[in-house]
């Protein structure tokens, strides 16, 4: 399973790679501005320095909602780093455009994706990635998770190759949930990633251990 970071900040991207666990970035727009980072020209300088700390696939937010446009938006981003995945939203125009990108082998996230058929109209068009977001669906009362099994399901039905990156991963529940069923990534904060290392009882553990260790040394 593959664990990228769903934020624009450096700090926190440089923190997870070196804690060696990193494999990709995701952003989009509301991301780029929580960190102030407004602005074409600075959002797509933004994404070089995310480029340079990361070593796996980067997910660009295009912001074009017809699909020339977005066509012209990825050639830009694709010149940036060969790391750069063009994230794309699931409508119309979009998967116009996943399927223009795939057929020339441009690697693609088809992001706001909230039910299966819209992920089937993903895979259809050859989406790299499909992003659906399972937190937003728990804010509104629905199983985001349940969604994840859906489409892991169909994608295996047919062996789609679209990944299946979990995305509004909120906390390490989500994280085991998405792992249980086999879902590709997981896109979420870095304190749901650290989340993951907590335990009363390695803390209670290791202090013990050390206590016993400098009884030794006294
Ligand atoms: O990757 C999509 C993600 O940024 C949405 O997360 O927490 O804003 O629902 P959230």
């Amino acid at each position: 399973m593959k664990f990228f970071l769903d934020t624009a900040n450096l700090k926190e991207i440089q923190e997870a790679h070196d804690l060696g666990v990193l494999d990709g970035v995701t952003t989009n727009p509301s991301l780029m501005a929580k960190e102030g980072i407004t602005g074409k020209q600075t959002i797509l300088e933004h994404y070089k320095a995310i480029c340079a700390i990361v070593e796996g696939d980067v997910s660009a937010e295009v912001v074009s909602t017809d699909s020339a446009g977005m066509l012209r938006e990825a050639e830009e981003l694709i010149n940036i780093d060969p790391k750069i995945v063009v994230k794309i939203p699931m409508i119309k125009e979009g998967i116009k455009t996943i399927k223009a990108l795939s057929d020339r082998g441009i690697k693609t996230n088809c992001t706001l994706v909230f039910s299966a058929g819209q992920a089937l109209l993903a895979a259809k068009a050859g989406a790299t990635y499909v992003s659906p977001f399972v937190g937003r669906l728990d804010d509104i009362s629905m199983d985001g998770i349940q969604l994840i099994a859906q489409i892991i399901t169909i994608y295996r039905n047919y062996g789609f190759k679209t990944q299946v990156l979990a995305a509004s991963v909120r906390h390490p529940v989500h994280i085991l949930k998405c792992a249980e069923l086999g879902a590709d990534v997981v896109t979420c904060p870095l304190n749901a990633i650290t989340a993951l290392l907590n335990h009363p009882l390695t803390d209670s553990g290791l202090a013990k251990f050390l206590a016993d260790y400098n009884k030794g040394n006294q």
